[in-house]
C-alpha cells in the first residue's frame, strides 16, 4: 500500500509572518490525517517553517537546489544545504524550472541524485505542454524525461524519488487533467518503471499536479495510479490544502475498509 503524499509548493510566494501562520495551521489540521504531508516554502522561509514543522507529522521540502554539492557556484544552494536545514524532499524539473530556466532532463537527473546523496528525496517533475499533447506526444515526452533520469541513475534511482505528473496546460490555469486523462499517464509511467523492476514501480508515488483544488481532488485520488498531489495555488491557503489532505485521507480509509 502506498501512502498518499499531499505535497504544498509554495512557489515565490509569502512572508516570514504569513507562512509561519500557514504552516501553523497545516500543522494543527494534518495532523491526525493517515496521509503524508507536505510543504516546500522558498529557501529563505524554510528555517521559520521548520520552526513550526518540526514537532509536527508536516514534512519539508525546498522547490530546487543545485547539482552541485559545493564550489564556486554564485547563488546556487546546494542539497547538503538544505538537508541541513530541515529538507526530506525537494521538488525538481518542476515546468517552471523546464521553462522559465532552460533547465534540460540531464540537468535534473543530477539535481536528483545530489538530493540522494544528501539523504533526502527528490520529488521528480514530468509533464507535456498543450501543443505535445494535441500533437499526440505525451507519452513519448514524458518518457523522455524518465529516460534521463534513469541513464543517470538506472532503475534503482526510483527507489528513493517521487515522481509527479504535471500536465503543464494545467498549472495555474484552473484546467484540471480529468482522472481518466491523468489515471492513463500515470499508468504508462508506472508500466515504464515496472518493465525494468516491478517491485520498485509498485512501490513508487506517483503525484498528480495541476490545478488541484478541494472539489476535484477525491476524483484525481480515487484513480489507482495516483498517489496524492503535488499542489500550487490551493497550497496556499490552509483550508483548501487541508480539505485537499482531507479528500486523499477519504480515498485511504475507503481503501482499508
Ligand atoms: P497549481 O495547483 O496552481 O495549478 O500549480 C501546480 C503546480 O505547479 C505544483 O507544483
Amino acid at each position: 500500500m502506498r501512502q498518499p503524499l499531499i505535497a504544498g509548493n509554495w512557489k515565490l510566494n509569502g512572508t516570514r509572518n504569513s507562512v509561519v501562520e500557514l504552516a501553523s495551521e497545516i500543522s494543527a489540521g494534518a495532523a491526525s490525517l493517515p496521509v503524508e504531508v507536505l510543504v516546500c516554502p522558498v529557501v529563505v522561509h524554510l528555517a521559520d517553517v521548520l520552526a513550526v514543522v518540526g514537532n509536527s507529522p508536516v514534512h519539508l521540502g525546498a522547490q530546487n537546489c543545485s547539482e552541485a554539492r559545493t564550489g564556486a557556484y554564485t547563488g546556487e544552494v546546494s542539497a547538503d544545504m538544505l538537508q541541513e536545514f530541515g529538507c526530506e524532499y525537494v521538488i525538481l524539473g518542476h515546468s517552471e524550472r523546464r521553462a522559465l530556466y532552460h533547465e534540460t532532463s540531464e540537468q535534473i537527473a543530477q539535481k536528483c541524485l545530489s538530493v540522494q546523496q544528501a539523504g533526502m528525496t527528490p520529488v521528480l517533475c514530468v509533464g507535456e505542454t498543450l501543443e505535445e499533447r494535441e500533437a499526440g506526444q505525451v507519452e513519448a515526452v514524458i518518457a523522455a524525461q524518465l529516460d534521463a533520469m534513469l541513464e543517470a541513475g538506472g532503475v534503482d534511482a526510483f527507489r528513493q524519488m517521487v515522481v509527479a505528473y504535471e500536465p503543464v496546460w494545467a498549472i495555474g490555469t484552473g484546467k484540471t487533467a480529468s482522472p481518466e486523462e491523468a489515471q492513463a499517464v500515470h499508468a504508462m509511467i508506472r508500466q515504464k518503471i515496472s518493465s525494468q523492476n516491478a517491485d520498485i514501480a509498485s512501490a513508487l508515488r506517483i503525484l498528480y499536479g495541476g490545478s488541484v483544488k478541494a472539489d476535484n481532488a477525491a476524483s484525481l485520488f480515487g484513480q489507482a495510479d495516483i498517489d496524492g498531489g503535488l499542489v500550487g495555488g490551493a497550497a496556499l491557503d490552509a483550508t483548501s490544502f487541508l480539505a485537499i489532505c482531507e479528500a486523499a485521507a477519504s480515498t485511504v480509509e475507503k481503501t482499508a475498509s
